[in-house]
């Protein structure tokens, strides 16, 4: 990559960390000063709960070199540093798709596109504090010092996701931007008259294993759309997108390890219980962990969420900011066409006659299909990794990702009722069978037996096994959180 000049150093000593040259810009460092009381506000009201002062193994950003960005220290999470970190500006970039293609990237807000590309950041931005929200009482209930630092590293770099968007808009949105910085603390997770804008980021996040699905899958959903907004021909959105990637990807990594570790206790209590029928619930349950089928409703639960993320399959917002240059498609560099979808067809799922058939269609309509697709790709490879856990245990099951018709809310699927393969049900037969694809009250209060919380260094509750390895390379029994 041809850079501009060098990683660019990150100012610490100011209120707000920023390698964007906050000190010289007084306009701007103003307005995010008159931000930053009512952002520490919304902190000690909707963030984790009983652990503000509480001493957090936490990385910080202190630059944006792809080769050692974070430094790790103990801080309470009010006195995180939340900076504004971009990814280097690369030089003569151009813009990548759309009817701008090969034009220099803007650097400024294309005047004509204003209005898009603000709708574009509020969306992205409300995500960031919705998940905080989701998780805020999840400290209580953690299985162990190390899965607890986790959530609240995923917690503060939320935050700083917002801090990135709530940037963007003081700096390039005027008026109309401070606004919707301020209106993206008033809205509340689940609240019945300020909700967050998305469905996903609405629901409750009422157990650990719940987390590691969301942080597998619905962050996942965020890594989705950063990507596609990475590509953006507005460059400072494109540079702070790729910066937030770098942190998102260990937001994955806690869903993933956490899924696996889930599953690596129940094969190998159920191992050591003499148990090979992975359908024997209550014999599984009684053994302190967490049974096959009911981790694989939870999957189906939060992976039918995440789909309705992605809004209708065939969308026109989506084919226009396509069309502006604003939101490119996933690894669009790799992508070997015209970039600008002029012509040209792509598959789509579809409701047609009631029945689930593929049909062609312009490809600059299908572009949220289209990221959908590359984003249920991406989440089979973990599973196969999942899978792998169990068969190495010789335990005969497999956990499968529903149909994407599969308990849906938004777009083509979302007025019927399908079961986990994708055959269409009847509203009789869907009341009496949702019970066997989705958590049950009963699945829910059994869940909740389990999240005792563990805060013994070293020590795991029973339901889950313990990391391979240490966050900064700790040993096991390293004290992640002093809890004050
Ligand atoms: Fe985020
Ligand atoms: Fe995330």
């Amino acid at each position: 990559m041809n850079l501009v000049s060098d990683i660019q150093s990150v100012d610490y000593d100011g209120l707000i960390p920023n390698n964007v040259g906050l000190g010289g810009d007084v306009r701007v460092k103003r307005a995010l000063e008159r931000w930053h009381p009512g952002y520490i506000n919304w902190w000690q009201d909707m963030g984790p709960e009983g652990f503000q002062e509480s001493l957090v193994y936490l990385r910080t950003a202190v630059s944006v070199d792809p080769k050692g960005w974070a430094k790790f220290d103990y801080v309470q999470m009010p006195k995180y540093r939340w900076g504004i970190l971009l990814a280097p500006q690369v030089k003569d970039r151009k813009i990548p798709f759309g009817a701008h293609r090969g034009e220099d990237a803007w650097q400024e807000v294309p005047g004509e596109y204003r209005a898009m590309l603000r709708r574009l950041i509020v969306i992205q931005g409300d995500t960031e504090p919705a998940s905080v929200e989701q998780q805020r009482h999840l400290g209580k209930t953690a299985p162990s010092l190390y899965d607890m630092r986790n959530l609240f590293q995923v917690n503060v770099e939320e935050g700083r996701h917002l801090w990135a968007m709530v940037y963007l808009l003081q700096k390039y949105f005027g008026t109309d931007g401070r606004e919707e910085a301020e209106a993206l603390l008033q809205r509340r997770s689940g609240d019945a008259d300020t909700p967050r804008m998305l469905g996903a980021f609405n629901e409750k996040t009422p157990d650990w294993l719940s987390f590691f699905m969301f942080t597998y899958f619905t962050d996942r959903d965020g890594k989705m759309q950063l990507e596609a907004l990475a590509q953006s021909g507005f460059d400072p959105l494109s540079r702070t997108c790729r910066f937030m990637l770098t942190e998102e990807a260990h937001h994955m990594f806690v869903g993933e390890t956490g899924v696996t570790r889930v599953i690596q206790r129940t094969c190998e209590a159920m191992k050591e219980a003499g148990i090979d029928n992975p359908f024997e619930k209550e014999a599984v349950r009684k053994l302190g962990v967490i049974d096959l089928p009911t981790l694989q409703k939870k999957a189906n639960l939060h992976f039918s969420l995440t789909l309705d993320l992605f809004g209708n399959e065939i969308s026109t917002n989506a084919a226009n900011a396509f069309h502006a240059g604003l939101k490119g498609r996933y690894r669009e560099e790799r992508l070997d066409d015209d970039h600008k979808l002029q012509s040209g067809t792509y598959p789509v799922l579809r409701l047609v006659d009631g029945q689930i058939r593929n049909e062609d269609t312009p490809a600059l309509s299908a572009l949220n299909m289209r990221l959908r697709d590359d984003y249920v790709a991406d989440c089979n490879v973990g599973v196969g990794r999942w899978n792998k856990v169990i068969r190495e245990f010789g335990i005969p099951f497999e956990i499968k990702l529903p149909h994407v018709a599969f308990h849906r809310h938004i777009g083509e699927f979302s007025d019927v009722h399908a079961d986990v393969d994708g055959n269409i049900l009847g509203d009789a037969e869907w009341e009496k069978r949702q019970g066997d694809y989705l958590p049950s009250a009963d699945d829910k209060a059994f869940i909740e037996s389990l999240m005792q919380a563990q805060y013994e260094p070293g020590q795991f509750a029973s339901w889950i096994a313990p990391p391979k390895v240490g966050i900064d390379n700790k040993p096991g029994d390293f004290e992640y959180v002093k809890i004050a």
